[in-house]
């Protein structure tokens, strides 16, 4: 079943009210609320008193109304008695000046009292909602995150690295404390990286500190997380958990142990916001968020929050336009999304969302996006059985690693580098060639690909170079870029030639590099023979100065002191071939590198779209759900190689071209399989070989 719907807030509007909004939820084709994940006062308006009755009788009228309901355990934002309880639990951020009462997420996830609160909140709710019939599921507190340096965390990353290191010895070697006589004959004297000492910036603490700092807040979040989910396993054992996640950009927990414990991963995918640099996300990097979302347990996931207006706190975004608000959900749906839960039903009155945009305008009038919203639920009615339960497939991977993020905030290396940003701009010149990328952990088994690429991997384990190095032996494809290998897991820097333990694989060695100052950039330039001779990307940011031992030159630098040495390499290792770039490039490298790249795995790229129209699958065993998509503003055509049927109408395209109008979505079937299509290759590759009878 196909879960759309939308985050509610009963306690926000009358009881006169609510029998309103369900008819009208229901007339949506909405079948799913989530409910109650800010509600904790409502809930427990005093310690121990529990009220459930107001819940019961909002879910009461949605489930007569046909909709079932995910409810929040509402730790996110305590009510003030539980602040005032515990005056030592607000959260103490990097600056060391602690939180005070007024927003939410200004609790510490390790103080104990606000540990036992959560459990006993979560227990309530567990034991009175675990046989209700409308309730199918749980949504752990609320986008969790946000480190917290207080005197007690403090106290227990003691605890945490007295189970790591064993001894005080062990710690002092590891982080390399001799530099500065950091050396610490007491646990107790290790600090929280506090900006106080470090005014220069967290780069300023020791590295090895810091990372196990960052790793320890992580661990701490998913303990926190993990006290609910046993609760609620064990109370609840026929719903689902999982916990609404902030997409590709977050990078303060690893996502991949956070996803570990639930069912399935969920995020919150919004789209344009008054907070963003730039008016709007890019379709690619909105892609990108639902790769990373997919890869972290390799399944589809959920849109808890799908953006259904305007967002504000303090200013408004731009209003999403006519057909914006279905074309993002349906972008979502098409890169493995499950459900589609808008955020939010009404606009609130009161609060600091007053102007965070809900489906209906603050009067409770449904309107424009209301519409439209409707429009997809009666789409989804007709195909949202077909589109549940398949799934997206990919034959290149791109490694996604936590430890390395965190290093990165640590040590930038250079201003203009971003650990993100760099992961886009390689996965954009996929997505431009509407090829299927999935994200995977340095743990993942890489056997199911064709293609690897390992971006600026920076703290890099030997387990994960050995699984690369027989990724590529066995016939796979593998492109490193610069800061690969640059460290070993407790962030202090290798002791051989860079990339490390991948030297041998890309048969090269960094000699030296040079991190480039802001705006200097000098073209690359492919040798004779290569099939890129002509394309002239630029370097930026990093180069790096390599010294061939194995590898073939495919490009080289022009100017500076390195001239005519090597920046881009391939070097044949056992049946695969291993590629380095060495430096962070402009679009045009990506774009070059990814025909090239794809032609040595023997894949082949998708349809050709023209630019801002996305072309996405979703496999049914051997059926394909093709979603073409217009992210612009002008009419599309897109060619089509075969004969489609149009999943909503049911007709067979009666021309080669496909007429899309802006912001158009349609969903495709192939009227036939491509010859020799196994249904396991990639989704953009998995292309129709025959034309139409
Ligand atoms: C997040 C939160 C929501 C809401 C929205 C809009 O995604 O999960 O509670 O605050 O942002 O601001
Ligand atoms: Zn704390």
């Amino acid at each position: 079943m196909f879960r759309f719907g939308v985050d509610y807030y009963p306690e926000h509007w009358p009881e006169a009210r609510w029998e309103t909004d369900a008819r009208l939820m229901q007339e949506a084709g909405f079948n799913t609320v989530r409910l109650a994940e800010f509600a904790w006062s409502r809930l427990e308006p005093e310690p121990g008193r529990f009220d459930f009755d107001w819940l019961d009788r909002a879910i009461e009228v949605l489930h007569a109304h046909g909709i079932q309901v995910v409810l929040g355990t509402p730790t996110a934002s305590p009510p003030p008695w539980v602040m005032a309880m515990f005056p030592d639990a607000y959260r103490v951020p990097e600056s060391g000046l602690p939180a005070t009462y007024g927003n939410r997420r200004e609790y510490c996830p390790t103080h104990t009292g606000y540990r036992e609160r959560s459990r006993l909140i979560t227990q309530a709710m567990a034991d009175h909602y675990a046989d209700h019939p409308a309730v199918i599921g749980w949504q752990t507190d609320n986008e969790f995150g946000d480190r917290c340096h207080c005197e007690q965390c403090r106290a227990a990353f003691h605890t945490w690295l007295q189970r790591k290191y064993g001894s005080l010895d062990a710690l002092n070697t590891a982080w390399g404390t001799i530099f500065w006589s950091h050396v610490y004959t007491d646990w107790a004297q290790i600090p929280a990286p506090l900006a106080t000492a470090a005014p220069f910036g967290n780069g300023s603490h020791n590295p090895g500190l810091a990372l196990d700092y960052y790793r320890f807040m992580s661990d701490t979040y998913v303990a926190f997380q993990h006290e609910q989910v046993d609760i609620l396993r064990s109370t609840c054992p026929t719903h689902f958990i999982t916990h609404n996640l902030m997409g590709a950009g977050y990078d303060r927990l690893d996502y991949f142990d956070l996803a570990a414990d639930l069912d399935f991963v969920s995020w919150d995918n919004y789209r344009r916001m008054q907070w963003t640099f730039r008016p709007e996300v890019p379709p690619s990097e909105a892609a990108l968020s639902h790769a990373v979302m997919r890869g972290l347990k390799q399944r589809n996931f959920w849109v808890m929050e799908q953006q259904a207006g305007s967002g504000g706190w303090q200013i408004v975004s731009v209003a999403p336009r006519p057909g914006e608000l279905q074309l993002w959900a349906y972008q979502s749906i098409a890169h493995g999304a499950d459900a589609i839960i808008f955020f939010r039903w009404r606009t609130a009155h009161f609060g600091t969302e007053q102007y965070w945009h809900g489906l209906l305008e603050h009067d409770g009038r449904t309107g424009r996006r209301y519409t439209e919203v409707k429009q997809m639920g009666a789409e989804l009615a007709r195909v949202g059985s077909q589109i549940a339960g398949s799934d997206v497939r990919a034959q290149t991977a791109i490694l996604l690693d936590y430890d390395t993020r965190f290093a990165f905030q640590i040590q930038a290396n250079n201003p203009a580098f971003h650990y993100t940003a760099h992961l886009h701009d390689i996965f954009q010149a996929f997505h431009r060639r509407n090829v299927t990328v999935d994200v995977v952990s340095p743990e993942s088994d890489f056997a199911a690909y064709k293609l690897l690429i390992v971006p600026a991997q920076y703290v890099q384990s030997e387990a994960t170079a050995a699984a690369i190095e027989r990724f590529v032996k066995r016939g796979g494809i593998v492109l490193v870029t610069p800061r690969t290998g640059v460290k070993d897991e407790t962030n202090t820097v290798v002791n051989m030639p860079l990339p490390g333990h991948l030297a041998t694989v890309c048969g090269i060695e960094v000699e030296e590099y040079d991190s480039l100052p802001e705006g200097v950039s000098q073209p690359l330039a492919f040798d004779e023979g290569t099939a890129m001779v002509g394309r002239a990307p630029q370097a930026r940011i990093w180069c790096d100065v390599l010294r061939v031992t194995q590898a073939r030159v495919i490009a080289r630098y022009t100017s500076d002191y390195y001239a005519g040495t090597p920046a881009v390499t391939a070097n044949q290792y056992g049946a695969g071939h291993a590629i380095y770039a060495a430096t962070f490039g402009d679009s045009e490298l990506y774009d070059t590198l990814a025909d090239w790249l794809l032609d040595l795995a023997g894949m082949e790229g998708g349809p050709e779209t023209p630019e801002g129209v996305e072309w996405c699958v979703r496999w049914n065993g051997q059926e394909r759900i093709i979603f073409v998509l217009n992210h612009t503003t002008e009419p599309k055509q897109v060619p089509l190689d075969g004969g489609y049927v149009d999943l909503l109408t049911h007709r067979v395209l009666a021309s080669a071209t496909l007429e899309l109008r802006p912001h158009q979505v349609v969903m495709l079937a192939a009227e036939r399989m491509p010859t020799g299509a196994t249904g396991t290759s990639n989704g953009g590759a998995g292309r129709i070989a025959q034309p139409a009878q």
